[in-house]
């Protein structure tokens, strides 16, 4: 089944929505909470390890049947379907989209062009745990002998971001394997990995679902080159894997056929941690954590696919999301993650929510007439609180904000958890209550301060507050609460797309920079003439002459 196309502004929930912001923009998330003392009891969803708290934000319950109504009209309950049961949602590359599949379990049926994708999935699982389960206990050899010590995952945009992310948010549980990721097409960045490896010990793990990115490519073939210098051809195969779905070119390349973990044209870049591309991963916490972390993404499936709306965390986040990007103008989100393991949590969804929804045609092929993908960014609690979250507290822009922390920390020292989620709770209070001039004030005589002072001091000491947050409290950072909360977003980006009427699962916009790319790197190597604006052309004279 195809996705209907919709024009949202075109519903009549769309039409409510607006009449109905004319009215919100007058209130404040204060007086919400003033006039109804049970607000938090009625703005929360609390699903397994996870209490999402949606109350310090600007709806009423009459928004949210508005923004409720909006998701019947565009028939997301259809659309969820659909993307669930393997219909090419992915239309303009005639794709199914389903990376919910690899978090199945094995006695589910899932049908791409009539057959069962389980199996294989099952299949490829298998050869990870079997292959990760040698490389750990030492069983699998270099050429030289000797147990692997160090894995090098080379790939680049999704297949980079979440096993990067992942291995860095589950150290807690890693064992004694060092992984290194090397994703730039900078040769620097290269270099500073194979410095510290020895070829004897790494194994390296390309990961391109094309297996025709410049950056991997690249990557891989200085890689090999290095270890040749101290290894033999034949070494290559005890050295190197590959994820991918081009087997000719991975075994083109000189990967041994046993070597390759396949993957699917129906897994997008971006969703495909929970395939071969999560061998690192894997690698790093053992096969029984990755299983762990794609039975929690499964346990969020189910409750997006099954709850009601109103109770179903993805949907409930994403309208909100909608409600502040389409009527109160906001551009960007915040993503705060009180750990330090969530570090790259931020990065990684910048690519899954924008390359999905930064999108300008809508499904009928037509530019849209409103705004679409959020720009989306952020930094692990404390250390954002020292850089920019005054911008948050009292600039001059919108920026809704969610709160991700743990009641328990993994290695249990209660004095600093205490204090790190001292501030986690402080700052959604903070910006929803801000601070008043009389409190500014009543400061001001306790110190003793003079008139004449304290009236130049008091508006830059105040804070409006009413900023919107939402808090997601979750038990504690485990593999299965990772696949949950990753799972939360991806299926947020679902929604918002099928409600903006675009594609999200193509990215058309990152081939023409590639493209260029290509042509300005002959025109650099070889000296082809190639005509460029007048700023292009000067900046490439510049760099042609000064470059050896
Ligand atoms: O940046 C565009 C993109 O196609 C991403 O969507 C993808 O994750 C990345 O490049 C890497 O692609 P591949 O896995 O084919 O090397």
């Amino acid at each position: 089944m195809a996705l209907q196309a919709i024009n949202p502004t075109q519903t009549q929930a769309w039409n409510q929505l607006q009449k109905h912001f004319e009215e919100m923009k007058k209130q404040s998330i204060k007086g919400l909470f003033a006039e109804n003392p049970a607000r938090a009891e009625q703005f929360h969803i609390q699903w397994d390890d996870f209490l999402v708290d949606y109350s310090k934000n600007a709806v009423t319950k009459e928004t949210l049947n508005h923004l409720l109504a909006l998701a019947d009209e565009v028939h997301l309950k259809a659309a969820i379907e659909a993307y669930f049961g393997g219909s090419l949602i992915n239309q303009t590359e005639n794709r199914a989209v389903l990376h919910t599949a690899l978090r199945n379990p094995e006695s589910a049926t899932v049908l791409v062009d009539g057959k069962n994708v389980m199996p294989e999935i099952f299949a490829v699982k298998n050869k990870i745990k079997n292959f990760t389960h040698e490389v750990i206990s030492g069983a699998r050899k270099g050429f030289s002998g000797k147990a692997f010590t160090d894995i090098v995952n080379i790939g680049i945009g999704g297949s980079d971001l979440g096993p990067a992310m992942v291995v860095e948010a589950l150290q807690f549980y890693k064992n004694h394997l060092n992984v290194h990721f090397v994703s730039n097409v900078d040769g620097d960045h290269v270099q500073e990995v194979i410095k510290k490896i020895n070829p004897e010990t790494t194994l390296f793990v390309i990961v391109s679902k094309t297996f025709t990115t410049q950056e991997t490519l690249s990557n891989s073939e200085t890689i090999r080159a290095w270890f040749l210098q101290s290894a033999q051809p034949e070494d290559v195969a005890k050295h190197f894997v590959a994820v991918s779905t081009n087997i000719q070119k991975v075994t083109e390349f000189g990967i041994h056929a046993d070597n390759i973990f396949p993957m699917w044209d129906w897994v997008g870049g971006r969703f495909s941690l929970w395939s071969a591309v999560g061998l690192s991963i894997a690698l790093a916490v053992g096969f029984d954590h990755f299983d762990q972390l794609l039975s929690g993404a499964h346990q969020m499936d189910e409750h997006f696919k099954t709850t009601s709306f109103d109770q179903n965390i993805p949907v409930v986040l994403a309208l909100l999301s909608i409600w502040y990007n389409n009527f109160y103008g906001a551009e960007s989100e915040a993503l705060i993650p009180y750990t330090q393991y969530l570090q790259k949590l931020a990065p990684y969804l910048q690519q899954g929510i924008m390359e999905s929804n930064g999108k300008s045609i809508g499904r009928d092929g037509n530019p849209v007439n409103y705004q679409t993908g959020t720009i989306i960014w952020g930094e692990p609690g404390t250390n954002s609180q020292h850089a920019f979250f005054q911008l948050i507290h009292q600039g001059t822009k919108l920026i809704p904000t969610d709160f991700i922390g743990f009641v328990h920390s993994l290695h249990g020292d209660q004095d600093h958890h205490d204090k790190l989620m001292s501030n986690f709770f402080a700052q959604t209070e903070a910006l929803l209550n801000g601070k008043t001039e009389v409190q500014v004030q009543a400061e001001f005589d306790k110190q003793g301060m003079d008139a004449a002072k304290a009236a130049y001091l008091l508006p830059f000491k105040v804070f409006s507050g009413d900023r919107p947050t939402n808090t997601l409290l979750i038990q504690k950072l485990t593999p299965a609460a990772l696949g949950k909360l990753i799972a939360l977003y991806e299926h947020k980006i679902f929604v918002q797309g099928i409600i903006w009427n675009i594609f999200s699962y193509d990215q058309w916009g990152v081939e023409l920079g590639k493209q260029l790319a290509n042509t300005i790197l002959d025109e650099i190597v070889n000296d082809t003439a190639i005509s460029h604006d007048n700023s292009t052309a000067m900046l490439l004279k510049f760099y042609k002459t000064h470059r050896k």
